[in-house]
């Protein structure tokens, strides 16, 4: 595999980390990466060769609609993609399909799917939901799952496998109304939690505002505080993640469409 364009976007690492350990097993000599994650990466490319992975989280069994706002500007001519979902071992329902038809319409030829599971976004210490994950077993199957998709490559197989999901798709998620929320008197004002924000949504001053109009529930900017100042506990979300909790609590395995 000679080049490799690593695309994704990844608020709380857990799919770069499942992109990179594919990306391992794949054996690239050259890797370009594309992490859409941040507000400023809006990347302008046209794909010309070499393969491509194209990762995101799955979000209320879709892709998130950020990630197709910064994949606006990259585009291919005909390079072969690997796409795969990262969920939170509940389901990831359409999202691979979605991914799919995104990736067919820039102009990518799919030639595999995965679906690996990460650490819920809404994971807490009390609450625990796939915790650790992608752990080392997740990791050794994504650098199975790569060498088995350069093995494809290598052997001029270049069919679209049929991937699990449905079209039409699932209604979205619609976030906008709550957001995070920072407890003053443990806040440092670091800002730590401003610059993971991939909805560029908080502002850090006298103390630290978010714009819940913009923010997507992703909690990197809870994962990024060090001082557990940063929360999300609306009513809502709270029921939400005793509910993933008590019926989510089985390990899910990776699954591989090639
Ligand atoms: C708004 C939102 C919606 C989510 N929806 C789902 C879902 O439908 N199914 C699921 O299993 N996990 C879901 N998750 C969990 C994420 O898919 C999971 O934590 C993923 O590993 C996060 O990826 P990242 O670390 O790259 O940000 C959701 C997370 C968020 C923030």
């Amino acid at each position: 595999m000679p080049k490799l364009h690593l695309i994704y976007f990844s608020p709380t690492g857990t799919t770069r980390k499942t992109v990179t350990g594919i990306a391992g097993g794949m054996g690239a000599g050259q890797t370009t990466t594309y992490d859409l994650t941040l507000p400023d990466a809006m990347p302008e490319a046209v794909l010309k060769d070499g393969a491509a992975i194209i990762g995101v989280p799955v979000y209320a069994g879709r892709v998130p609609e950020l990630f197709l706002r910064r994949l606006r500007g990259i585009s291919s001519c005909g390079v072969p993609a690997v796409l795969v979902a990262v969920y939170g071992n509940r389901a990831f329902e359409d999202a691979l399909v979605e991914l799919r038809d995104v990736a067919t319409a820039k102009g990518f030829k799919v030639i595999a799917a995965a679906a690996f599971i990460g650490e819920h976004s809404f994971s807490t210490s009390t609450l625990p939901i796939a915790t650790g994950r992608p752990d080392g077993d997740d990791l050794k199957l994504a650098a199975v799952f790569g060498e088995r998709v350069a093995a494809k490559i290598a052997r001029g197989a270049l069919d679209t496998p049929m991937i699990d999901g449905q079209t039409p798709y699932r209604e979205g998620m619609k976030a906008g109304k709550m957001a995070p929320e920072t407890d003053s008197a443990a806040c440092t004002l670091c800002g730590a939690c401003a610059t993971a924000c991939p909805a560029g949504a908080i502002r850090v001053a006298a103390r630290v505002t978010t714009d819940a109009a913009g923010c997507i529930w992703c909690c990197a900017c809870v994962k990024a505080c060090k001082t557990g100042a940063r929360t999300l506990n609306p009513p809502g979300i709270v029921a939400l993640r005793e509910r993933l909790h008590d019926q989510c609590g089985t390990p899910k395995a990776p699954r591989f469409f090639l």
